[in-house]
């Protein structure tokens, strides 16, 4: 097919430069999956496609998950919008996360198409979950190996932009736990996997241990620099690997109209 392509990043991202909307095979498809497993975020700016090809596009990295409560009526997508009436999420900063940590399904993927995009702000930066794992000082590697972390969603309580305080969960929480370095289920990639939103404590430390261990670590993904963030105009779309990656967004002027369709990847369980 000759696909034109410009990495992103030096460790993950892929922009496909002359993507045709009104020419989708089975070889834009097999493409399309085939840059996902290999740089774990495709971006088409621009992309032109509808809702259907849209849904399409994601079906061809997997199949589309229904965990999400909203989705359980058969919906495929929900909105991230503060112009939806159902929309999700719908405004201020968020810190770097994976969606669905705190279950015990996590999500292998989500695709985000702009419909509405802020003048200012409103970024998604992505995080390399792998490399920060990779390039961490030997010294912290040590203190978290063969550790396990909880990571809680607290349905009255979340804030996109404060850590959660594990001394006032309410009883609506969703609550998980993965060890700190877990593999990817599918590619066998180890993670770094704590998030500053969701991730409450360390398991087996004292609350004082595992408070200072979390500060470190979160004081280390802090000190990395964004490998890409995506400003982004309507008809954007990208496809991300959720557990290789880690995602966050950047704050704006609730003044301004943000609308994003997301679809989310369910992960294959073994
Ligand atoms: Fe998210």
């Amino acid at each position: 097919m000759g696909m034109h392509l410009k990495p992103l990043s030096d460790s993950f991202g892929v922009e496909i430069l002359d993507f045709d909307a009104n020419n989708i095979t089975d070889e834009t498809r097999g493409a399309i999956k085939l840059l996902f497993d290999n740089h774990q975020l495709v971006l088409i700016r621009n992309s032109g496609v509808n809702e259907e090809q849209h849904l399409e596009l994601v079906k061809a990295v997997g199949p589309i998950s229904t965990t999400d409560e909203i989705m359980k009526d058969g919906r495929q997508f929900t909105y991230i919008s503060n112009v939806h009436s159902d929309g999700r999420v719908p405004n201020g900063e968020l810190f770097y996360h994976s969606d669905h940590m705190f279950l015990d399904t996590p999500l292998k993927g989500i695709s985000l198409y702009s419909i509405e995009a802020p003048e200012h702000g409103g970024e998604t930066r992505f995080l390399n979950a792998a490399r920060a794992f990779r390039d961490m000082p030997e010294s912290l590697k040590k203190r978290i190996e063969g550790l396990s972390a909880r990571h809680v969603y607290d349905y009255n309580a979340n804030r996109g932009d404060a850590r959660p305080d594990p001394s006032k969960l309410s009883d609506k929480v969703d609550t998980s736990v993965y060890p700190v370095v877990w593999v990817h289920p599918e590619s066998g990639t180890p993670l770094l996997y704590i998030s500053k939103l969701f991730t409450t404590e360390v398991i087996g430390l004292s609350r004082e241990e595992s408070d200072k261990l979390l500060d470190d670590l979160f004081a280390y993904l802090d000190s990395i620099p964004d490998e890409y963030a995506h400003k982004w105009r309507p008809g954007d779309l990208i496809i991300w690997d959720n557990l290789h990656l880690q995602h966050a967004r950047a704050d704006f002027p609730e003044t301004e109209r943000r609308a994003l369709r997301r679809v989310p990847i369910a992960l294959k369980v073994a």
